[in-house]
């Protein structure tokens, strides 16, 4: 179904309220440097994530755990410069905020005031309950994260599909409810049956965004270098890849060393 779009030449969490209330769907992509999220916000992606899966992606670690606050204040900073018109949201990263709500609210604070950004992602429902509230007394606006939540990974053991029994169905719709009622804008679902999706998105008012969520949610998010196929071994059912941009660089790259090796870069154009 396409629902006729309103230009927005800035999105504010308020927008994206609106786009849930007149039917429209939010894009959501990740980045973290400067190159790619001017590419991002050019193309008119809604919310940019600055999520703590640079982790993973950027760093070449197995989890999502090891990346800090300083890390993630110096991707953050970086997007920010390059960026006109997409709200950015930056995920609060693995110890920075389960400890006690001051520390949450000193980390949100450092990531709004040295990077520039515009919200926070926080990972959990009632156990971090009294961190967000913190964190919404100060001003600063914050994104939920329910479902498959990987700074738990230890926890589940595995990164399949997530409240698929009735009992953890209840517990994230409760979740999700109570999240809404302390005033995030928004909420991730990650990896949740497509009708837990439907049910919750239906019992909100606020946007779910989902990834591995299924059609229902309010939005979509998904890595970038999923996206464009620059990663390849990361194959979930959820993920469609619009380019193999891994096999593309890789061919130019090796274009480029045979020109070189064969001296036929640079030629007499290409100096001075
Ligand atoms: O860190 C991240 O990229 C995320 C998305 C998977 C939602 O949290």
């Amino acid at each position: 179904m396409s629902v006729a779009k309103k230009e927005y030449k800035r999105v504010t969490v308020k927008s994206l309220v609106d786009m849930k209330k007149n039917g429209e769907k939010i894009s959501m992509l990740t980045a973290y440097d400067y190159s790619m999220a001017k590419i991002v916000d050019d193309a008119k992606v809604d919310v940019i994530l600055v999520g703590d899966s640079a982790s993973n992606v950027m760093a070449g670690h197995e989890t999502t755990l090891p990346i800090t606050l300083d890390q993630m204040i110096y991707h953050a900073s970086s997007v920010i410069r390059a960026i006109d018109r997409a709200l950015v949201v930056v995920d609060l990263p693995f110890g920075s905020y389960q400890s006690d709500p001051k520390e949450a609210l000193r980390s949100a604070i450092r990531i709004m005031k040295e990077s520039g950004a515009h919200a926070v992602k926080l990972e959990g429902g009632a156990e971090i309950k009294e961190s967000v509230k913190r964190i919404l007394a100060a001003g600063i606006p914050v994104m939920g994260h329910l479902g498959l939540t990987p700074q738990s990974i230890y926890k589940f053991g595995t990164y399949t599909v997530r409240a698929k029994e009735e009992e953890e169905a209840e517990k994230l719709m409760e979740d999700a409810k109570l999240l809404e009622k302390l005033g995030c804008f928004g909420l991730v679902l990650e990896k949740i049956p497509a009708q837990l999706t439907k049910k919750v998105s239906e019992s909100l008012t606020i946007p779910t965004i989902g990834i591995g969520g299924g059609k229902h949610a309010d939005g979509q998010v998904l890595v970038v270098h999923d996206l464009l196929g620059m990663t390849h071994e990361f194959n979930p059912r959820f993920l469609r890849r619009y380019m193999n941009l891994y096999e593309e660089m890789g061919k130019a790259i090796s274009n480029y060393v045979s020109d070189v090796k064969s001296q036929d870069f640079p030629n007499d154009e290409e100096q001075y």
